[in-house]
């Protein structure tokens, strides 16, 4: 977080009332029922979630404590003893409650008149079918089941057949390439992998079977492929005994058998998905049944306000977090109807987000900064021929949103007057953990209002970072234990452990600042995070692709400061010396990334320099290489570097590079071309 950009929302003085109108039929209907919560859920917390627990969720059998922690207070085990299943909560149960016929998905494809939707009767018989199906292919209660898939009604299926089954799936989000889907199939050990010919993407055809066959060869424990034939392709190579289509597959399985629910312990693993680590291999996430489907159908509740009749869309992808708890689970526990969008924001035109809320009449739209941003820019006349009455509430995630976006969402999109929900969250934390409630909470834009009832958020080690006088800032830490928390990171002991290392609490690797009304305004990753378009990238991964390639001696990937992305990569690399700086060498690294992790992890700059600067002990200080990036001229104290001289070349540098000249020339032959 740079220093303009702390100044900049600190200067946004402007506070917007929650609404009235509506308040008295709302969750949280106003400030003073919210802090009464807030003093309940701290003097009890275990009665507050134990309360919860049973309000939203269908229980086998019912918990003898809610909350177990271990000596070192860094484990937590909620709901001990309890049994339940999260395919049941989020549809057998809704089948006896008067919503057999309502719809539970309804999915718009690429295509306008590709529309599908699901009931939640429908979706019980698909779930049911789909498990009986990745049974027969022996897959049991515990195993990984890791899906690579496009944005399709059969990727929510699935996962409700491996939680009604009992095994663990591992969502990959299909924009990964070969690297990123490789190394998490690997981490995690799956016995299957179900995937779909391809995906749909801004009118192409995006291949996903195609590009996992070349990785499966490196991954000895997949025994068997299923794949959905999403875009009719006809030309995919299916090896045998490995490989089956899903609708071959599901065929043998008739549409009324029932596939009973596994009573799971409420600490089983409900799913494990990965995010990226700061060691360069992805960090296998792992949510718990009990805790995690709380947290989730809690937050989905409080935070959205979700009513019966409303049409719920998340935007975001399935194969990240968001996806999980607000496209499927929290929805689904709630017996909601949800929404999922195939296709992408501007494609075939930028009304296209419009055209879906007029059509289905959406209600409550939750989606990120960066696709407010990447909107705003393309002017409101997209959003003006569209009746977006029917919107309720909205609600971003993913990133810290600017003011300026805030405002544009509000004006254009919430027609001055709907309360947006800014989601403070990570994956590790399953659900949101500061956020406004739509009727409880002043809205101040750029601020994720204050931590939920029960979220014992604080900043730590003020000193630590540069923020205004009187104010603190620093790292942004949860001081206790909360359902939707991870249970833990697999074969990750170490990695787990490291979360509570310095504070003895939960530490998030965010930086942040509370205002004097208990505001909580983020400030973005201080840890070795990267946050491109709301999506984490580790720096330390896309360090490890470039100095892999034989023409790098060094590599340091920082954040630079973007104005669509919010946050894009610079890489900074030290050629080995006969090493040509060509544009070649630059095109070569570029493409290195995006075939190893994807295009979202493309480098936006890559310098050449002759060398980093170091420290006396020889460690790269990234510290002013961020600040370069930034833009700064002036590094401020250099003392400490082992070679000091190299900042002004650095900075030179960066300044050609952008002027579209060779950045690179050493100094003297610069100061002689001058
Ligand atoms: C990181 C977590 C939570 C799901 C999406 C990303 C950033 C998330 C906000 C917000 C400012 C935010 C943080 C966090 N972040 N929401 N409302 N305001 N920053 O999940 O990949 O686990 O990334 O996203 O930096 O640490 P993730």
């Amino acid at each position: 977080m740079s220093r303009e950009r702390l100044a900049a929302l600190l200067s946004e003085k402007r506070s917007y009332p929650p609404p009235v109108h509506g308040r008295t039929q709302a969750w949280i209907s106003d400030g003073e029922e919210y802090e009464a919560i807030c003093r309940r859920a701290l003097e009890d917390p275990e009665d507050f979630w134990g309360a919860r627990a049973s309000q939203l969720l269908h229980w086998f059998k019912r918990w003898n404590r809610v909350l177990v922690a271990d000596e070192a207070r860094h484990k937590y085990r909620w709901f001990t003893g309890a049994r339940l299943n999260a395919s049941f909560n989020c549809i057998d149960r809704h089948l006896i409650s008067g919503r057999r016929n309502k719809a539970a998905l309804i999915w718009q494809g690429e295509q306008e008149m590709d529309v599908r939707c699901h009931t939640y009767q429908m979706l019980y018989t698909e779930v049911c079918r789909v498990a009986h199906a990745l049974s027969s292919l022996r897959i049991r209660k515990g195993d990984h089941v890791a899906l690579y898939m496009p944005m399709i009604p059969e990727l929510i299926i699935a996962m409700l057949a491996c939680a009604r089954i009992g095994a663990i799936h591992v969502t990959i989000f299909s924009g990964y390439a070969e690297g990123g889907v490789r190394g998490r199939i690997q981490d995690s050990r799956a016995r299957i992998v179900i995937t779909a010919d391809a995906a749909l993407r801004a009118g192409k055809i995006k291949p996903l079977k195609a590009n996992l066959d070349p990785i499966l060869e490196k991954c000895p424990s997949v025994a068997h492929v299923v794949v959905v034939s999403h875009a009719r392709l006809n030309n995919v190579s299916m090896k045998s005994n490995r490989d089956v289509w899903w609708h071959d597959l599901i065929d043998d399985f008739t549409l009324n058998s029932d596939f009973p629910c596994e009573p799971m312990d409420a600490n089983d693993t409900l799913f494990l998905l990965h995010t990226s680590g700061s060691t360069g291999k992805p960090t296998g996430i792992m949510h718990s049944t009990g805790g995690y489907l709380t947290y989730a159908a809690h937050t989905t509740q409080w935070c959205f306000d979700v009513r019966d009749d409303d049409v719920y869309w998340c935007t975001a992808d399935v194969g990240w977090i968001t996806g999980h708890t607000y496209g499927i689970y929290g929805p689904l526990a709630l017996g909601a109807t949800t929404l999922m969008f195939e296709g992408v924001p501007a494609w075939p035109k930028p009304d296209r987000y419009w055209s879906i809320v007029e059509k289905f009449r959406v209600n409550i739209l939750y989606t990120a900064p960066t696709v407010i941003r990447s909107l705003m820019r393309l002017g409101e006349a997209w959003t003006e021929r569209y009746d977006l009455s029917s919107l309720r509430i909205l609600g971003t995630v993913g990133e810290p949103i600017n003011p300026e976006a805030w405002q544009w969402y509000h004006k254009h999109i919430g027609n001055g007057e709907l309360p947006i929900v800014d989601t403070w969250w990570q994956t590790e934390t399953g659900g949101a953990m500061i956020s406004p409630m739509p009727y409880a909470t002043k809205l101040k834009p750029g601020s994720a209002a204050r931590p939920l009832p029960g979220i014992d958020a604080a900043v730590m080690d003020a000193a630590d970072t540069d923020g205004e006088e009187g104010r603190e800032v620093g790292r942004l830490v949860i001081r206790g234990p909360w359902p939707g928390m991870m249970l833990g990171v697999f074969n990750d002991e170490e990695k787990y452990r490291s979360y509570f290392s310095r504070f003895g609490c939960y530490e998030s690797g965010d930086g942040a600042q509370v205002d004097e009304d208990g505001y909580f305004w983020i400030l973005g990753r201080i840890d070795d995070s990267i946050n491109v378009s709301g999506h984490r990238l580790s720096t330390v991964e896309i360090e490890a692709i470039l100095t892999a390639c034989p023409e790098v001696a060094e590599a340091a990937v920082v954040p630079m400061p973007h104005s669509l992305k919010g946050e894009a990569i610079y890489a900074f690399v030290v050629p080995r010396e006969d090493a040509p700086w060509s544009e070649d060498l630059r095109a070569k690294l570029r493409e290195a990334v995006r075939r190893d992790i994807g295009p979202l992890a493309s480098p936006e700059r890559i310098q050449f320099t002759r060398a980093m600067p170091k420290t006396s002990s020889g460690k790269i200080i990234r510290r002013l290489l961020r600040k370069i990036a930034a833009g700064a001229e002036d590094t401020g104290d250099a003392t400490s570097l082992a070679n000091p001289e190299i900042i002004a070349d650095i900075v030179r540098g960066r300044k050609n590079l952008i002027q579209g000249k060779a950045e690179d020339a050493p100094a003297e032959k610069d100061q002689k071309i001058d």
